[in-house]
């Protein structure tokens, strides 16, 4: 729940969502149970976690429910949209094939569970850029939240891969997840990965 928890926090100030992936539903629940929204698109392409989502929010109203594939039937209402739990390659996709569906929407959520290169990379050539990042450790995995306005962005090939603002910062969580990658490189005991470890190495300031 930490992560959907966070993935709350980059609502504000907006009060429509379209929650593409919904599953269980969370993450529309904790918006509404923190007074953040008034509306929301429940959207699956799968019958089964779309019911998941009807069971689980069946005391809120204000709520759309559609069997759909990714952007396709959101309401022009929609304010944010939020896309989680998925590999980079398919958010990609959802965001390509529905761009026109976003228009009217004022910043994209995303939680890519793997390959958050290519969601940067997708928005830096169709200009968004992004304004918030996070990493969230849960049940010892770490999972990366990358918030996407409209606007332009330059990133270098660091940037893409480690992200921007995370890079920058570099937080504690930061430091936690590359140090426990560097580890698992080390541990393959390979050299195909000695330039990956030496990259990792340069980014922790690591001196050896
Ligand atoms: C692993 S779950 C993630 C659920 C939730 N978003 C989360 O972060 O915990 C991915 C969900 O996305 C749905 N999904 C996959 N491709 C989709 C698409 N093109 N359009 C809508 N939903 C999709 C799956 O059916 C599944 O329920």
């Amino acid at each position: 729940m930490k992560r959907i928890e966070e993935l709350s926090n980059y609502i504000a100030p907006y009060s429509v969502i379209a929650d593409i992936g919904c599953d269980h539903g969370y993450l529309i629940k904790i918006a509404f149970d923190k007074g953040l929204i008034k509306k929301a698109y429940a959207v699956d392409n799968k019958t089964c976690p779309l019911e998941n989502a009807k069971k689980n929010l069946s005391e809120y109203r204000d709520i759309i429910y559609l069997l759909s594939s990714g952007l396709t039937d959101i309401g022009i209402d929609t304010e944010v949209v939020a896309i989680a739990g998925m590999g980079g390659n398919l958010i990609v996709k959802i965001l390509e094939d529905g761009f026109d569906k976003l228009k009217n929407v004022n910043r994209i959520i995303i939680e890519a569970n793997r390959n958050t290169e290519i969601v940067r990379e997708f928005a830096v050539n169709n200009n968004l850029k992004i304004v918030s990042e996070k990493i969230i450790e849960e049940d010892s995995m770490f999972y990366e939240i990358i918030v996407l306005e409209k606007g332009k962005m330059e990133l270098n090939p660091k940037e893409i891969k480690y992200g921007p603002l995370l890079l920058k910062n570099k937080d504690e969580m930061f430091i936690k997840k590359w140090t426990n990658q560097l580890n698992i490189y080390i541990n393959k005991k390979t050299n195909k990965l000695d330039e990956e470890i030496k990259e990792i190495k340069d980014v922790l300031n690591y001196e050896d």
